[in-house]
């Protein structure tokens, strides 16, 4: 990122040390700036769109600007008092606009973020803790989606959640599906450009493995098409993660076959229920060789209270089929588990998204038009890991007992195999694939009461600490989407940010990071499009 294309003023930030009585003389105003910003989206625009209700700066219109700045982000920890604000939001309505966007931002020197659903667990989408000023381009308001049954395909822009294009799929297909993400709040743009794994996985990859064709702006303000972009950048964006390569207005997706009637369960073991692991153990063994049909996810929930705590093991099951023949597989496959035709809720696919979204039973499908995300208003930290070996018993129960300190916190265990193992390391840029057995997630949310927000970054640093001798090495594997700026620990300096790249690089992407900064360099070669962790454009030295 060259200091020639920032305006005087943000150099003068970056000697702060210095030059800080001078900053302060000559501040930037947030409302001048969209002036200029909207004088230049004038300019290079051809066609006059309304841009009422498209602007929000924090003086001109401070009585809505931090409610639209926080209505989808996702994690409060970047919603504080003290974290850089957006210097104004837009919200463009015409693809032409985010072109215009990228060029008058280049041409302004500003920093631009860009938002779809806000669910990035670090908050990038919204803040920006190495530039200043920056704007927010939020894509809510390019939503439309085209689904096409006759070719089993949908274009769907990337403002839209990903629940809606699950009800749009369904409205017009009962047996058609798509395999991303279980939070239906999910924003199109920024979960399918990390992968999106979802409980269609285990059939038909993630999302990003059933991408089609999509729809670019480049840091030079250029539409392009997956013909116009090449084949190397229509592989960066599909796993490559967000905030790197370009505005990825839309999505042409591939729509999958589901049956009319697919079968869910959630049983449920307290560890006292499960004597010596013997279930959990189980499930480490044939959780990646089921029936590709099937998918069976643990989730460890700490329950009870001060003395009397245990922790919760729910198995939350898709299957695809009925539930005769998973209970034919369940005898045969994995009997610990002592599932019962009771267990077994037979259902449409669109009901099972809104079962495992935990939306309560009876919510009408419509549900899904609104966006919400059940989360509410929390803090979180979280990190990932994938497990190429079965867990022992003595790394389980150091796993329980460390999970049992952290009031609230939530395990995940997502099976992997199937169609994700049978999809080449290469194929696209995320690498977690054959050798998986499941990822791990661990996560701890707090609330606003809280008063020593940090114990609770400290707990998921500990548990991760704890984890590695039991998980991948060499590289240790992270999920991008689950981006943690505690890889390779992010400096302000960008020396230190690339060598820092080298750490999370193959992390993130495996071999695939030195194709992924091939691409970049070739791309955005001045980094226009830059976030705390983007993919660095230049040979990387060590
Ligand atoms: C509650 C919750 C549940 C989740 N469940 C799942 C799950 O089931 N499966 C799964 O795979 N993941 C899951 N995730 C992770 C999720 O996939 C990522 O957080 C994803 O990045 C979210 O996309 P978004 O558009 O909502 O986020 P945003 O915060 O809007 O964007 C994320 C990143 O992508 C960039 N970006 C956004 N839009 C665009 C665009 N149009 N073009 C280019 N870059 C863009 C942003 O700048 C940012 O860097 C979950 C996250 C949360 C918080
Ligand atoms: C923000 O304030 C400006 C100036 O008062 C006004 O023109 C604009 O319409 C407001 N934007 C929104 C989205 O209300
Ligand atoms: C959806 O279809 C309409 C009508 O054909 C078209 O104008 C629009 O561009 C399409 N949207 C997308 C995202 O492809
Ligand atoms: C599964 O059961 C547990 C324990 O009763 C509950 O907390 C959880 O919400 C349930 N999940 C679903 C998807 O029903
Ligand atoms: C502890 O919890 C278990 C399971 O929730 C319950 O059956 C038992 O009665 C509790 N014991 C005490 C002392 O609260």
């Amino acid at each position: 990122m060259g200091i020639s294309n920032l305006r005087p003023a943000i150099s003068c930030i970056s000697l702060l040390a210095l030059y800080i009585s001078l900053c302060t003389i000559t501040p930037t105003s947030s409302a001048s700036l969209q002036d200029d910003f909207i004088n230049c989206l004038h300019r290079n625009t051809n066609v006059d769109f309304p841009l009422e209700d498209t602007f929000f700066t924090p003086e001109r219109n401070a009585s809505i600007f931090i409610e639209v700045l926080e209505s989808t982000a996702q994690n409060q920890r970047y919603l504080t008092e003290s974290t850089p604000k957006p210097s104004f939001i837009f919200k463009p309505v015409h693809e032409s606009q985010v072109q215009a966007s990228v060029i008058c931002s280049k041409k302004l020197g500003i920093h631009l973020r860009v938002r779809s659903g806000g669910h990035d667990y670090e908050g990038m989408s919204y803040v920006s803790q190495i530039d200043t000023p920056f704007i927010l381009i939020d894509m809510t308001k390019l939503r439309q989606i085209n689904v096409t049954i006759e070719d089993n395909s949908a274009w769907v822009q990337t403002g839209a959640t990903i629940g809606e294009l699950y009800y749009r799929i369904s409205e017009k297909s009962k047996i058609h599906g798509f395999p991303a993400g279980l939070w239906t709040s999910l924003g199109i743009g920024g979960h399918i450009t990390g992968g999106a794994y979802g409980s269609l996985m285990r059939k038909f990859g993630l999302a990003a493995d059933n991408v089609l064709d999509a729809k670019i702006v480049d840091a030079n303000g250029k539409l392009l098409d997956r013909t116009a972009m090449g084949e190397d950048l229509f592989w960066a964006i599909r796993g490559g993660g967000g905030g790197s390569f370009g505005i990825i207005i839309a999505w042409k997706v591939k729509l999958v076959p589901v049956p009319m009637t697919v079968t869910v369960f959630n049983v449920t073991k307290t560890l006292e229920q499960d004597v010596d692991n013997k279930i959990l153990s189980k499930w480490q063994l044939v959780a990646d060789k089921l029936v590709e049909e099937l998918f069976i996810r643990v989730v460890f929930n700490v329950a009870g209270n001060n003395g009397n705590k245990t922790v919760i093991a729910s198995y939350k099951g898709q299957f695809l089929g009925d539930k005769g023949t998973l209970m034919e597989v369940m005898e045969k496959d994995f009997p610990e588990l002592g599932l019962t035709q009771s267990d077994c809720i037979e259902m449409s696919w669109i009901e099972s998204i809104l079962y495992f979204a935990q939306f309560p039973k009876g919510t009408p499908p419509e549900v899904l038009l609104q966006g919400i995300s059940l989360l509410g208003k929390v803090y979180f930290k979280a990190k990932s890991d994938f497990a190429t070996k079965p867990i022992p018993a003595l790394g389980l129960k150091g796993m329980l007992k460390r999970l049992i300190k952290e009031e609230g916190a939530i395990v995940f265990w997502t099976p992997y195999g199937g169609m994700m193992s049978k999809i080449p390391e290469s194929e696209i840029p995320f690498p977690h694939r054959c050798g998986t057995i499941f990822m791990i997630q661990y996560y701890t949310p707090w609330t606003d009461s809280d008063k020593r927000p940090n114990t609770h970054i400290k707990w998921a640093r500990e548990i991760y600490n704890y984890m590695t001798p039991y998980v991948s090495s060499n590289p240790r594997q992270s999920y991008v989407n689950y981006r943690d700026l505690d890889l390779g620990q992010n400096g302000k300096n960008s020396k230190v940010k690339s060598i820092n790249a080298k750490i999370w690089g193959p992390k993130y992407f495996k071999d695939n990071f030195n194709k992924l900064v091939r691409i970049k360099s070739n791309f955005d070669p001045d980094n226009f499009f830059r976030q705390e962790q983007s993919i660095p454009p230049m040979p990387i030295r060590s």
